[in-house]
C-alpha cells in the first residue's frame, strides 16, 4: 500500500493568452481544470504507470468539492479530510507569444486545532499494512513547523517507509525522526544542510552528510535538465554508501510543472516492483523528463517514459552497429 499526503492541495486552473498587458481586460483561452498539489500528482503518476496508491488530502468549501470531483475523474483511490476553509486555487497563464509561463499560487486555508488532530488521526488509522507514505508539496499557513515531524513519527511507528519531497523548516524537523528517502533539488538540499548555495562538486558530500546524520537512507538529488544523483546506504553490513548518477535525455521542453512529482511517483512505483536503487533512479529520471514534454499539468505519457528509459539504459554502453550495404 502506498499513501500520498497532500496537506495544501489546490484546484489548478490553466489557460493561455497571446501576451499579458497591464490594465486592459485580458481575454484568455478556455480554462483547463486539474487537481493540484504534490501528493495528488504523485498518485496520478503512479496510476498512469499502472500502480495503485491512495491520495489523502483535505477539502473545504465549493472549491473542495470541485477538487474532489477532479481527483475522482483521475480514477485514483483517495480519501478526503473535511475542513472548514475553502480549498485553494492556483492559476497558470502561458503567454503564447513568448512561451513564458506565469504561475499564480494562492495560500491555502489555515487549519484549526481540531482539523490538525483529525488529519493526524487519519494517518494513525490507515488500514495496515502500509509500505510507503509520501509527503509532498507545501504546507497550509500557520501549521506548526514540527507538524510534518509528528506525521513522520507516526509513519515510522506504523512500520512504513517515509518519502519526503518538501522543503524548509518542516523538512529540517521531519528528518530528525528519520525518513527512508528524500528528493530535494539543489536549493532544498543546500537549505537542509544549512548553507546558502551548493556548488556541483559539493553536492555528493552534502548528500552523504545527510545520510551519515541518520536523516534518511536514500537521497535522490534532482538536477533538472542535468538528471539526478542518488546517494544511499548499501544494504551491506559494512554500511557503505553508494552513489549513482543518471543524466536526463535532452527533449523538447514544454513545461516543467509536475516534473519532480512525476519523478517521485516513478521511483516509488519502481520500488514497489522490487527494482534496485539504480533502476529506480533511471526510471525516476525517465518519468521526470517525460513530464517536461507535455504542456501544463499534464504529467507524462507512458510510452515517452519507455522510450526515454531505453535511451538512459543505453547511454554509456558500447554497441556494435551492422555495416550498411551500399556505402563504400
Ligand atoms: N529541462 C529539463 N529537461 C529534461 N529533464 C528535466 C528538465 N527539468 C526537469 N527534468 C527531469 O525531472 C526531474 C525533476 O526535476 P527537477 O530537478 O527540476 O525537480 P524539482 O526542482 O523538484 O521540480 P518541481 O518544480 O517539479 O518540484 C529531473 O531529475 C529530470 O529528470
Ligand atoms: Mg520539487
Amino acid at each position: 500500500m502506498i499513501i500520498t499526503l497532500t496537506l495544501n492541495p489546490s484546484v489548478d486552473i490553466s489557460t493561455t493568452i497571446d501576451h499579458l498587458v497591464p490594465e486592459q481586460k485580458l481575454r484568455c483561452a478556455a480554462a483547463r481544470y486539474d487537481p493540484g498539489g504534490g501528493g495528488i500528482n504523485v498518485s496520478r503518476a503512479i496510476h498512469r504507470l499502472g500502480g495503485k496508491s491512495r491520495a489523502v488530502f483535505p477539502v473545504g468549501g465549493a472549491t473542495g468539492s470541485l477538487l474532489e470531483q477532479l481527483v475522482a475523474e483521475q480514477q485514483i483511490d483517495f480519501q478526503t479530510v473535511p475542513m472548514a476553509g475553502w480549498t485553494r486555487q492556483s492559476f497558470v497563464v502561458t503567454e503564447t507569444s513568448t512561451r513564458q509561463q506565469f504561475r499564480f499560487g494562492l495560500p491555502g486555508p489555515a487549519w484549526s486545532m481540531d482539523e490538525r488532530e483529525l488529519f493526524l488521526n487519519t494517518v494513525l488509522t490507515f488500514p495496515k499494512p502500509i509500505d510507503y507514505v509520501v509527503i509532498s508539496g507545501s504546507f497550509p499557513p500557520g501549521l506548526p513547523a514540527d507538524y510534518c515531524a509528528v506525521i513522520a513519527r507516526i509513519v515510522r511507528q506504523r512500520g512504513a517507509r517515509l518519502i519526503l519531497d518538501t522543503s524548509g523548516e518542516p523538512l529540517r524537523m521531519a528528518v530528525q525522526e528519520g525518513a527512508f528517502l528524500l528528493k530535494p533539488n539543489l536549493g532544498e538540499l543546500a537549505s537542509l544542510v544549512g548553507v546558502d548555495k551548493l556548488e556541483l562538486d559539493e553536492v555528493e558530500e552534502a548528500a552523504r552528510s545527510v545520510i551519515q546524520r541518520g536523516w534518511c537512507e536514500v537521497v535522490v538529488l534532482s538536477l533538472g535538465p542535468a538528471g539526478a544523483l542518488l546517494v544511499a546506504k548499501t544494504g551491506h553490513a559494512d554500511q557503505r554508501i553508494e552513489r549513482f548518477r543518471v543524466p536526463a535525455p535532452t527533449v523538447k521542453k514544454q513545461s516543467t510543472v509536475g516534473a519532480g512529482d512525476s519523478m517521485v511517483g516513478g521511483m516509488i512505483y519502481a520500488l514497489s516492483q522490487g527494482k534496485s536503487y539504480e533502476e529506480m533512479l533511471r526510471f525516476g529520471v525517465a518519468c521526470g523528463t517525460a513530464a517536461t514534454m507535455n504542456p501544463g499539468t499534464e504529467l507524462f505519457h507512458k510510452d515517452d517514459v519507455e522510450r526515454l528509459l531505453n535511451w538512459i539504459n543505453q547511454s554509456g554502453k558500447k554497441v556494435f552497429l551492422p555495416v550498411a550495404d551500399g556505402i563504400n
